[in-house]
């Protein structure tokens, strides 16, 4: 989105944004590398970037390492770290966008594993006050692509640092869909194989946000009650599910293709025509042409299905 913020703070260490936060102009928006986030205007006041970039084994015993990683090393890099140096745990997070602050906080996920699998700590500071403090993975709250920093805290911690927990043994998880395949196929599951398979996997199906504007997945998969699930079977007897805590979970993707938006556009805004479940800039889009977009998906796939989709985005 072409949008402008009235001041941006590049911060390097904790000190750093402890001095900025004196006087800070509000409101203030803490973002990573904003491959989540819809901006809907120019945002009038301070966003905060964080580009704390160290990554640093604090301890190790046989079988495990935990490494503190700085909130703005960009997720990959750290990935890649991961493979090179035998670590396991993030592999299947390969190629996803954005940077480890975030990670922490939107707990992204795929192919099996998300983030709170492998976080053990989240360092923080308080936006209000400058105290540091540290959230074991327990406070953090985590669920499916929710956290205690996206919800009850909102807007209210800076990640400085987050402390993760890999394995020196290895851990491969290929139970999701073509993972299996492709890693055989690559000759086995080492590290290096997995976190190729995946990338191809992922630039088979998601556009580069860096060629073609997109946030990702733009709303989460919907977990809906046994009773639901059945009463759209019997409809649609073909409809995947996984299963879920609380329910099932049925693919948003497959929701949208089903209601015949897969590859449409509305103006500027479109779905992408490999993965329903990415929306699109197609050049000169603002944030109310992609929102328009996506209540009018939103409207069509509770008219056909009953199921209301929540955003995995987040609207500024
Ligand atoms: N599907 C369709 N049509 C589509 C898209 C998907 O029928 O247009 C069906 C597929 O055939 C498959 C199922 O939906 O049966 C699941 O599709 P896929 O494996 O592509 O995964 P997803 O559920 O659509 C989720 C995450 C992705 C993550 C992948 C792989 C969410 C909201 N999205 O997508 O995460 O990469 O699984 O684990 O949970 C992201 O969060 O930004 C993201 C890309």
């Amino acid at each position: 989105m072409d949008v402008r913020a009235d001041s941006l703070i590049d911060w390097a260490s904790t000190d750093e944004l402890k001095n900025a936060l004196q006087g800070i102009r509000k409101p203030v928006l803490m973002i990573g590398g904003g491959s989540n986030l819809l901006f809907m205007g120019d945002f009038k006041g301070t966003v905060l970037h964080s580009t704390v970039s160290s990554i640093e084994i604090i301890g190790s015993t046989d079988d495990h390492v935990h490494v503190k990683v700085g909130a703005g090393v960009i997720w990959d890099d750290f990935v890649a770290w991961c493979t090179v140096n035998g670590f396991w745990g993030v592999e299947n997070l390969s190629a996803i966008p954005g940077e480890v602050g975030a990670s922490a906080v939107q707990n992204i996920g795929a192919y099996g594993v998300e983030a709170k699998d492998v976080i053990d700590t989240v360092q923080t500071v308080c936006l209000a006050d400058g105290s540091e403090r540290d959230f074991s993975n327990g406070e953090c709250n985590y669920a499916y692509r929710q956290s205690i920093f996206k919800n009850e805290l909102k807007g209210q911690y800076a990640v400085a640092y987050v402390i993760y927990t890999l394995s020196k043994v290895p851990q491969p998880r290929l139970g999701y869909g073509a993972l299996e395949q492709e890693v055989a196929r690559l000759g086995g599951p080492t590290l290096a194989n997995i976190r190729q398979a995946v990338i191809a996997i992922r630039e088979s199906k998601l556009p580069d946000p860096k060629i073609l504007g997109n946030a990702g997945s733009f709303f989460m998969n919907p977990v809906v009650s046994e009773a639901e699930f059945n009463s759209i079977k019997s409809n649609y007897p073909d409809i995947p599910s996984y299963p879920a805590p609380g329910g099932i979970k049925v693919p948003a993707g497959w929701l949208i293709e089903k209601t015949g938006w897969k590859g449409r556009s509305l103006g500027p805004a479109a779905v992408y025509e490999k993965q329903a479940l990415v929306l699109v800039n197609k050049g000169g889009a603002t944030g109310a042409d992609i929102k328009r977009l996506a209540d009018t998906i939103i409207e069509d796939v509770k008219k056909e299905f009953g199921i209301t989709l929540l955003t995995e985005v987040n609207y500024i």
